[in-house]
């Protein structure tokens, strides 16, 4: 079977257009198959003959199936005569310019009729399937689109504004699903094949990709991209969503600037990394940040930041750079605050240490539902990171180092909110003991279904931190911000 689905989908593609038997073995000859590694100039000169003696004469399309059948031949032929990967690398006009040429080369070959407005939207198609996402392109262009998530060729969906919906876009096949997962997986340095069918990319946006490809993703291909956005959303538009309210915001600000350890947790697509974001905005500008992310998200407006991703193995299995990797380098660098993306394993260990050690004021976010859990989760990553350590004392440090949790989620009506922030005093026997500051209360729905609720202080007066925002001279604002938003009694 052979190594790689996308090239033996091109090759099926050109087999479909070849007209008889002779020529049908003379191109799925290795010899006379342009090499992935020629120039597309070269790739074409060379092979134009042979590309021309593949494609057999048809007549004008009658119909939308004719048309269907037109593109698809056309597509297979070029797939085979030019060199994709080294078309990518043209700019995007250049590109267009020799997908046309080829198009129109082949159209005039097989002697098919198509006004020029036909033709140029046959170019632009193929384009789009060549050179960019095909059918997802109308999709990427929109930039009120969270997510898209395809679950083969004819589901796809979306999520707009925290609500997932079924969109009408269709592929046209498995191929040519598979050409596009191929193209997005081949900017990484990584091919999808029977031996590494699950793949994590990056869109040139900055989206985050992963694709999981049969036999794994039984109904066809699965492609999952998680938008970039190019403007994070800041706390005051947080608080015009109601996320937050101005006085909430004003308590995660403080917490932000005055060197609180942080942990920001909350389910996936809860706003964990928009949050992390906008509290590093408050950190002072002359401070020494060192970012650790899986890719690289966070946006810091400070002159002074480090910013390091980590990076996944290569196709050979080798070279791969851990989050533990990044977080213990990166206090060998001096850092005053480390921000750690994501914790999921066991850099927690590191990024705790780096807490207790004079690095205050770093954060990091993590996948759980309260603020408890996110505590004991945390433990947990680190037990399962091979630490000999009793979990007693994963605990205590955990605890001894962090100083406030702040929990979002995404509610059952599509809206995100900040639930809790939480402060973590100590130990009482095993069971660390936690305060809540500032709270989210649900309340019901109203009759569209959308969450009523308020959100408000606890009546904590002087939160654990209070000292810190003494030394920082926010003790004001911060008294002011949790007095406003006591409940009234
Ligand atoms: N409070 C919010 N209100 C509306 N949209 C939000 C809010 N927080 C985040 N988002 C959007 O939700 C999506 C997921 O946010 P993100 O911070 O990446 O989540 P997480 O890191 O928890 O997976 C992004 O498109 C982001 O812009
Ligand atoms: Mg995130």
């Amino acid at each position: 079977m052979s190594q790689s689905f996308g090239k033996r989908t091109a090759l099926k593609n050109a087999q479909k257009v070849t007209p008889s038997g002779s020529e049908k073995a003379e191109s799925s000859d290795a010899a006379t198959r342009p090499s992935v590694n020629q120039p597309v100039h070269m790739t074409r000169a060379q092979d134009a003959p042979s590309r021309q003696a593949r494609v057999a004469a048809t007549e004008a399309p009658q119909n939308a199936a004719d048309y269907i059948e037109l593109k698809k031949e056309i597509f297979g032929a070029l797939i085979e005569s030019i060199n994709i990967s080294e078309l990518g690398l043209l700019d995007l006009q250049a590109a267009r310019r020799e997908v046309g040429g080829v198009v129109s080369e082949i159209l005039s070959v097989k002697r098919a009729v198509l006004s020029s407005s036909e033709q140029a939207e046959l170019t632009e198609e193929i384009c789009n399937d060549v050179l960019g996402y095909g059918p997802l392109e109308p999709l990427l262009a929109r930039d009120d689109i969270s997510d898209i998530m395809v679950n083969g060729t004819n589901l796809i969906y979306i999520e707009v504004k925290g609500k997932v919906q079924q969109t009408n876009i269709r592929f046209r096949d498995n191929e040519q699903l598979l050409n596009i997962c191929q193209r997005i997986v081949s900017q990484v340095g990584r091919r999808l094949d029977e031996s590494s069918p699950i793949c994590d990319a990056r869109l040139p946006d900055g989206s985050r990709v992963n694709v999981i490809a049969p036999p794994l993703a039984i109904d066809g291909p699965s492609l999952t991209i998680r938008r970039f956005k190019k403007d994070k959303l800041t706390l005051n538009e947080l608080v015009s969503f109601g996320s937050i309210t101005p006085e909430g915001s004003e308590i995660l600000k403080i917490i932000g600037r005055v060197r609180c350890n942080v942990l920001i947790s909350g389910g996936t697509g809860s706003g964990k990394t928009t949050l992390l974001n906008c509290l590093t905005k408050y950190v002072d500008s002359d401070e020494r940040i060192v970012t650790c992310e899986d890719s690289a998200e966070l946006q810091l407006q400070q002159p002074h930041v480090v910013r390091l991703e980590t990076r996944p193995a290569n196709v050979e299995g080798t070279g791969q750079v851990t989050m533990r990797d990044l977080v213990k380098n990166c206090l060998r660098m001096r850092p005053e605050r480390i921000i750690v993306g994501e914790v999921r394993g066991p850099e927690a260990f590191d990024l705790l240490q780096a807490m207790n050690t004079g690095h205050d004021g770093s954060m990091g976010t993590l996948h759980a539902n309260t603020p408890r859990e996110a505590l004991s989760r945390l433990g947990a990553m680190i037990t399962m990171g091979g630490f000999d350590l009793p979990s007693q004392t994963i605990q205590e440090m955990a605890v001894s180092s962090i100083d406030v949790i702040v929990q979002a989620a995404r509610l059952r009506d599509g809206s995100r909110r900040i639930t809790h922030i939480t402060e973590v005093l100590g130990m009482e026997g095993d069971v660390p003991i936690l305060q809540d500051i500032f709270v989210y209360k649900m309340q019901g729905e109203d009759e569209s279904g959308r969450i009523i609720g308020q959100h408000q202080s606890t009546g904590i007066g002087r939160p654990a931190f209070w000292d810190r925002a003494r030394y920082f001279g926010e003790e004001n604002r911060l008294s002011r911000a949790l007095e406003a938003s006591t409940a009234p009694t």
